[in-house]
């Protein structure tokens, strides 16, 4: 086995999988305007932006060929309700930024979450009732007009990550009924109730009102079988791409559902694991860029089409 690698070149010809920037995505937080903080204190490296920043970041990335970006906005506490009413209003910090991007950068694509959990006083997700119960259909239905909203803003993609049963459906007929018939769904198939969340909710302002977890909407870590199920239904309901969350504990379940379901799949290398990667470096531990290019390549090899990472822009350089 040792003569196929011997030296770089044969390395390099015998190398089954491959990792370009075009397979990347960057997400960006954002932030109304310079009272609200830059710095993300457990995402070190990572910075929440201004509109005016987001376009000078995503000419970065342009620039280096980086297929798409992701915007997750920043809300201020007095701006949320239990009824999410900023997820849906039109003028919106991701709105505003979605209409001045596609105008600047036309050629990368603008992926939108699909959650309310950023508006959401209570912190989720979903709408709570006053029993603490998390209202799945009540939720579809305010998802559906996030979603047309974003649409109408510029959105290229929107990507439900909420995790209610049936939403995938909903938003198609919405969008379908709206005339957005081009507006791609990238749905968050099989997302777990994971421990690595915990950067991003510091990154959007979600972790302080978060009232107990989301283990009643996001998929148990333990199962397999049911992240199959939950992809056979998103594809039946008109899902165009499907995505496994969080990424690299996860190689199986990316490897299930792209040989399952063929569709264009996606790894979120989420906040979590880039922090892990990123105080390993800090600490001496390992190297940055080799770790980056590792992990990356192995979600690659395990099937996933593309993947969401807050070091796409280092990335991209090294590829
Ligand atoms: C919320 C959402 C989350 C992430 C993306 N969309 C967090 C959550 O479910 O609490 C996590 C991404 C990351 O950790 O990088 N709809």
């Amino acid at each position: 086995m040792r003569r196929l690698r011997s030296a770089p070149w044969i390395r390099r010809l015998v190398s089954e999988t491959t990792l370009s920037p075009h397979n990347l995505v960057l997400p960006i937080f954002l932030r109304e305007n310079e009272s609200v903080p830059a710095e993300i204190k457990s995402l070190p490296g990572v910075k929440r932006l201004t509109p005016k920043e987001a376009l000078a970041q995503t000419e970065k990335a342009a620039a280096l060929e980086i297929s798409a970006v992701a915007l997750f906005p920043w809300v201020d506490d007095a701006d949320k309700d239990p009824g999410c009413r900023l997820a849906v209003n039109p003028e919106n910090l991701v709105c505003r930024t979605i209409a001045a991007l596609k105008k600047n950068t036309p050629e990368i694509g603008v992926i939108c979450d699909v959650a309310l959990d950023p508006y959401n006083s209570l912190g989720h997700d979903g709408l709570v009732s006053d029993e603490g119960v998390i209202l799945n259909d009540e939720t579809n239905a305010l998802l559906a007009e996030q979603a047309v909203v974003l649409a109408l803003a510029g959105a290229d993609v929107v990507a439900p990550s909420d995790m209610m049963d049936g939403r995938v459906g909903v938003i198609r007929s919405a969008l379908e009924g709206a005339g957005f018939i081009d507006t791609k769904i990238l749905s968050y198939a099989a997302k777990f109730a994971s421990c690595l969340y915990g950067p991003f909710r510091d990154a959007v302002g979600s972790s302080g009102s978060l009232r107990g977890d989301k283990r009643t909407y996001q998929m148990n870590p333990a199962n397999y079988g049911e992240a199959m199920r939950e992809a056979a239904l998103d594809v039946g309901e008109g899902a165009d791409m499907l995505m496994v969350k969080p990424g690299l504990p996860y190689l199986d379940i990316i490897r299930g559902v792209k040989d399952g379901f063929g569709l264009p799949t996606f790894a979120y290398q989420v906040s979590g694991e880039y922090a892990m990667l990123r105080y390993a470096a800090d600490a001496g531990a390992l190297e940055w860029e080799r770790a980056l290019y590792e992990t990356a390549l192995c979600l690659r090899r395990a099937g996933a089409d593309g993947i969401f990472t807050y070091a796409a822009i280092d990335l991209a350089k090294l590829t």
